[in-house]
């Protein structure tokens, strides 16, 4: 990697961790990521969810004809996941494993976030499928946060640490282990001490924005995601473990597109968007820290070698260059507001 004080160069990278909804919206948002990314693991939680590998094969097919025709994104590829139920069964997780497209499964806790109805009620329903992934090497995804009523929304996560995720580490200890997009400095502790088996993603908002960002003189729902931004002393935490050069934390966006009109309401979706300008964003987290000679293994390698795939080939320039994120994109028949919508980022990709 070349790092100077205003261009730094890193080989491709990968998201993995990305939804890219469907339809419309699917075409609305594809390019963003495909311009930035060579390889992204796409998120099942669409409305009807992908439970099986006949399902993930024709998302897979939408999102390959979504990609940009001509251009670096026209080679964007989408690894696909399954979204694990309390029915998954082990015939389905040996199919994913042996399709070649699959290549883990997404755990989330019912009722925790967008489209999670069909989530596992009670781990124990998974373990069948929990095995068989042991078994076959397929990685298991977590969305961490248990949604018991009574568990403060802040404490979603900490709460999870300790029993579901302890649980799955006692049950199972040699599946490969994902805790996605975490937030507290429990979980980035938990993840530093596991074995080489388990490791975690972390989205540029959390590490650039801590919960006061939610409140800044008023209620700003673009700053809503779940997990939700936590107390600075996490956020701190996060950086450290993201510039702290270990292999067991590696990119993964979140962004996650809503229609305006489902943000700015009276019980607005969770979510941040951030594909328009992923890159960027992890750069000014990591310039602030004074760790870009950090990005590349962050963005480029460490995802990649844990999902036992190959490194990619060719590069990425980000310059500095102050640009305007614009107000909104299209999305479908709506519109779309990214984060930092008509503010300016310090960094560009060339
Ligand atoms: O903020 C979030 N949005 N968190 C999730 O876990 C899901 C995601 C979505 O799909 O909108
Ligand atoms: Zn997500």
């Amino acid at each position: 990697m070349n790092t100077s004080i205003d261009s730094i160069t890193l080989v491709h990278p990968d998201d993995w961790h990305l939804h890219l909804r469907d339809g419309a919206h699917l075409a609305a948002v594809v390019g963003h990521t495909a311009a930035q990314f060579a390889r992204a693991i796409v998120m099942p939680n669409l409305k009807s969810p992908v439970t099986t590998v006949a399902l993930a094969r024709d998302y897979r097919e939408r999102i390959l004809a979504a990609r940009p025709k001509a251009g670096a994104g026209a080679t964007f590829e989408p690894l696909m996941t399954l979204y694990l139920t309390d029915n998954t069964s082990a015939a389905e997780v040996a199919a994913a494993k042996a399709s070649g497209f699959v290549h883990a499964l997404k755990y989330y806790p019912a009722g925790a976030t967008t489209n999670s109805d069909a989530g596992v009620t009670q781990l124990e329903r998974a373990f069948p499928a929990l095995a068989a992934m042991e078994k076959h090497g397929l990685p298991l995804l977590l969305h961490g946060e248990v949604t018991t009523p009574g568990v403060d929304v802040f404490d979603r996560e900490r709460v999870f640490v300790d029993s579901v995720f302890a649980e799955v580490r006692r049950h199972f200890p040699a599946l490969r282990v994902v805790f996605e997009h975490i937030t507290t400095r429990e979980a980035a502790q938990v993840v530093t001490e596991a074995p080489a088996n388990v490791a975690a993603t972390i989205t540029a908002h959390h590490l650039l924005y801590n919960r006061n960002a939610i409140f800044q003189g008023g209620v700003r729902p673009h700053y809503y995601c779940l997990p939700v931004l936590k107390r600075e002393e996490h956020r701190r935490a996060l950086v450290a473990a993201a510039t702290s050069g270990s292999a067991k934390f590696f990119l993964g966006t979140d962004s996650a597109p809503h229609p305006r009109h489902l943000k700015e309401h009276a019980c607005g979706c969770a979510g941040c968007y951030t594909a328009h300008a992923a890159l960027e964003l992890y750069a000014e987290a990591f310039d602030a820290a004074g760790a870009l000679d950090k990005l590349e293994a962050f963005a480029s390698f460490h995802g990649a070698d844990f999902y036992r795939l190959q490194r990619n080939t060719g590069t990425v320039t980000l310059q500095r260059m102050p640009w305007q994120v614009p107000a909104e994109f299209t999305f479908g028949s709506e519109t779309l507001v990214p984060l930092r919508a008509g503010e300016s980022l310090a960094w560009k990709l060339a």
